[in-house]
């Protein structure tokens, strides 16, 4: 793994954007995963500056992102569907059509999981995936469990993720199930950069990179991976041995 601690969330937003932004002027059709929430947004800022600039085009990149809420409408304003078309698809040149999303709304969350496994695979794999992490060690919304996952799964949402997600929720209960790409999934991207900043990180961080590797933290599975990128400012690195 690679650990890089820059001074703040803006400087790992331009240096993650940048990361994308040249894997896509080196591969135009690269297959990108996804994340939402508060870690990667200024990220895509720099991606989206530099698409607006005709740095960068996006215009055949496939997208696949890691999770969606369940039981909540695709349209509906905290859905990860809006996330992304707010955060990032509508300020660059991707065509909605190469977006991919798991269902959270499916019926049957067996077949769903196939769906999107195959649609992954069709487009050829996850080049380089885009990850944040839970207080408690979550990526994508896998929570910590006694084993690791493999495929895309229907998941309960822990107290910690519930805390941590509902000041987004003003006028539903925040949902309590969301669909995400399993570990396995995850771990089979070439390359996987994730994001941590701020100091309620700290122990997860601690944990992923020096602790158990253990499903208690989901995170710790990226070990495994050959080709790691962390980003984390002082704060979310300030427990680190070295
Ligand atoms: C979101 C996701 C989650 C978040 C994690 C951190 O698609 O998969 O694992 O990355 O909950 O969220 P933030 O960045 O809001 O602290």
């Amino acid at each position: 793994m690679n650990i890089f601690v820059l001074e703040d969330e803006a400087a790992i937003g331009r240096a993650v954007g940048d990361l994308f932004c040249r894997f896509v002027q080196k591969k135009p059709a690269a297959v990108l995963g996804l994340a939402t929430g508060a870690s990667p947004v200024p990220a895509y800022r720099r991606m989206a500056e530099r698409c607006r600039n005709g740095e960068v085009s996006f215009r055949r990149v496939r997208t696949f992102n890691l999770d969606e809420y369940c039981d909540l409408p695709e349209d509906h304003k905290n859905s990860y569907h809006t996330f992304m078309r707010q955060e990032l698809f509508s300020w660059v040149d991707l065509p909605p059509e190469n977006t991919g999303f798991l269902n959270g709304n499916a019926e049957d969350e067996f077949a769903e999981s196939e769906r999107y496994r195959l649609a992954i695979e069709k487009a050829g794999g996850i080049d380089i995936q885009l990850l944040g992490i839970g207080r408690n060690g979550h990526i994508g919304f896998n929570e910590p469990a006694e084993n690791f996952t493999a495929e895309s799964y229907k998941t309960a949402l822990t107290g910690s993720t519930i805390a941590a997600n509902s000041i987004y929720f003003d006028d539903i209960p925040m949902p309590r199930y969301a669909m995400t790409m399993g570990v396995g999934a995850i771990l089979r991207a070439r390359q996987i950069v994730l994001i941590a900043t701020g100091g309620a990180k700290a122990d997860a961080v601690k944990i992923m990179l020096e602790g158990e590797m253990s499903p208690r933290c989901p995170a710790t599975a990226l070990r495994q991976h050959p080709d790691v990128q962390v980003y984390l400012d002082p704060q979310a690195a300030a427990l680190l041995r070295k």
